[in-house]
């Protein structure tokens, strides 16, 4: 098989791959560069910072992390092992997040190929999960997906899923009165006909209940129904040893193996990331925790088929310089 960035076509299926992968409020955050036909770049894309709640860019490090777990798998589905270098030249090119360098290798496995199909299914769902629990099987085949690429997936029990749902409260109400964080909020989402961002369909409904199990990601504009959400969410703290940038492009990668496994298992994903956002927000260090550092708070279950979120085309993730 020829190599996947020596030619048109096979540049195009690692961007498209690499662009459907989740990010913070949609924004895209990633650059791509093909050098020589022989590897791809991953790069930052400063201009997609959430300056206000990501000062440290640790959510844009996480979302390129996603990224680079869909090229890892768009490589190996095109019969290349991915050599991946994170952080390459952290003195010079600072926003060179990866380089990944193809080898030739040979046919993907049935599960490789597998979790390459879910990377079009996946979706971020914060619609109410039914009653469904998801069975313990699956909930150790996702720790495992995250423990295989470096992070810790930690499953919370009820007690603890209270106590962390209150949190999530005060940190909302917290994020809520800052009004550049509103402002920031509002830039990326409802964007009508734009392909970043989370547009109006995408929010999902409010919670009529208090807590809430879902994010409301359109606080900045009010007037949306409200439904009841499931008593008694599934939640999931995603952690890594460390809180330094290549934790959180492990964290990412982590994250999209993870989701795709769910995603094989009909298992839908939603995020309450509010606290890790406020401590961002306010420049605090996470507290060394004996589980490590949190990097996405996750809620799993089953819900209903939700639309695509918007994506840009992929000749647009390409960068020159
Ligand atoms: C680092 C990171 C943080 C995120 N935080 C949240 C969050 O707190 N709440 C939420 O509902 N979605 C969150 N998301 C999901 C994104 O909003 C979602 O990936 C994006 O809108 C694209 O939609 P999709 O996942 O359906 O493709 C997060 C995603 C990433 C990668």
């Amino acid at each position: 098989m020829s190599c996947p960035v020596a030619t048109e076509l096979g540049i195009r299926r690692l961007l498209t791959a690499a662009g459907q992968a989740p990010s913070v409020l949609n924004t895209q955050p990633w650059r791509f560069r093909i050098v020589r036909g022989e590897y791809a770049e991953l790069y930052g894309d400063r201009d997609r910072t959430l300056s206000v709640s990501d000062p440290r860019g640790r959510s844009l490090h996480v979302s390129c992390g996603a990224a680079l777990f869909n090229v890892r798998l768009a490589a190996r589905v095109a019969g290349h092992r991915p050599l991946v270098w994170l952080l390459p030249d952290p003195e010079g090119r600072h926003d060179l997040l990866a380089a990944v360098r193809m080898v030739e290798l040979g046919p993907p496995t049935a599960a490789e190929r597998d979790l390459y199909e879910q990377i079009g299914r996946r979706r971020t769902n914060r619609q109410p999960f039914d009653r469904r629990h998801v069975p313990d099987q699956v909930m150790s085949e996702l720790r495992t997906a995250a423990a295989s690429e470096g992070a810790r997936l930690v499953p919370l029990g009820r007690g603890a899923t209270a106590e962390l749902l209150d949190y999530v409260t005060i940190a909302e109400d917290g994020l809520l009165a800052d009004h550049d964080y509103l402002a920031e909020l509002a830039a990326w989402t409802m964007r009508g006909a734009y392909a970043d961002g989370i547009p109006a369909y995408a929010f999902g409904p409010r919670s009529a209940d208090d807590p809430s199990p879902v994010r409301d990601l359109g606080a900045a504009h009010p007037g949306r129904p409200s439904a009841c959400f499931e008593s008694h969410p599934r939640l999931a703290v995603l952690t890594t040893p460390g809180d330094r940038r290549v934790d959180w492009l492990r964290a990412g990668q982590a994250l999209q193996r993870m989701l795709l496994v769910a995603t094989a298992h009909g298992v839908s994903a939603s995020f309450l990331n509010q606290p890790l956002d406020l401590r961002d927000m306010r420049r605090r260090r996470d507290p060394y925790h004996r589980r490590g550092h949190a990097q996405m708070i996750i809620r799993f279950g089953y819900g209903p088929a939700v639309a695509r979120a918007p994506r840009r085309p992929p000749a647009e993730l390409m960068t020159s310089f």
